[in-house]
């Protein structure tokens, strides 16, 4: 947090991380992100549920959930034409759904809908999600490379926590996730996507390392399950 933006009535949200890229936050609502797990179960009582592509280790559990999906255009009018319930919505675009602000970010990614049947289809570019419930803002990467733009990610969103992949070989390996947190400049940084399979394997404590010694950001390494307030 900024320290110009330091507010004493500011609300506690909490951030938990399931496995994979698959986050709850949670705050006055429930959201979801890429409902996508190994191990565990998901939560189904949620408000909303955010899919940042159509990748199946995001895309997930999707069709499982009753609360209304954000996602990508192509995505949502899928799910609608479904008969579910989803708001579509772009790059750069910002909707409100329930009181919880989503803007979709640009990601270097593909998205590729598989679980359509045997030839799935295309499911419009990759995003990621900035999100601002109860005044605090959280930067969900999804799938991406590492990409000057997040600048300005921070300089118009300042998110305060940055959940980034460090996996490597389909996003983002730690070197590169090491710059991103510089250039989004959040406070807080959790790393997502690695060790879900063994193509993905990463140290995050040595992640952690290298970042808290050359920033002043700080890196939470969690276990799946495991969950932060701030
Ligand atoms: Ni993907
Ligand atoms: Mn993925």
């Amino acid at each position: 947090m900024n320290i110009l933006e330091y507010d004493e009535t500011m609300k506690t949200i909490t951030i938990t991380w399931l496995g994979h890229s698959c986050f709850v936050i949670e705050g006055s609502k429930r959201v979801i992100i890429d409902p996508f797990v190994t191990e565990g179960n998901i939560p189904k009582d949620v408000d909303i549920v955010a899919v940042t592509h159509g990748h199946a280790d995001h895309f997930g559990e999707t069709l499982s959930f009753s609360a209304p999906v954000v996602t990508m255009n192509e995505i949502a009018h899928w799910l609608q034409s479904e008969g579910r319930a989803a708001e579509g919505m772009n790059i750069g675009g910002t909707i409100e759904v329930e009181g919880v602000r989503f803007t979709m970010t640009p990601a270097l990614h593909s998205s590729w809908l598989e679980c359509t049947g045997q030839h799935g289809f295309y499911g419009g570019v990759a995003a990621g999600f900035v999100i601002r419930m109860d005044d605090r803002v959280i930067y969900h990467a999804g799938d991406t490379g590492l990409f000057s733009d997040m600048k300005l990610i921070r300089d118009l969103y300042h998110p305060e926590v940055a959940l980034l992949p460090i996996g490597g070989r389909y996003t983002m390996g730690p070197a590169e996730a090491m710059m991103a947190a510089e250039f989004i400049g959040a406070d807080t940084v959790i790393p997502m996507h690695y060790n879900t399979f063994p193509a993905i394997e990463q140290d995050a404590e040595m992640f952690k390392k290298s970042v808290e010694r050359t920033t002043d950001i700080k890196v939470q390494v969690l276990v799946p399950g495991e969950t932060i307030e701030i």
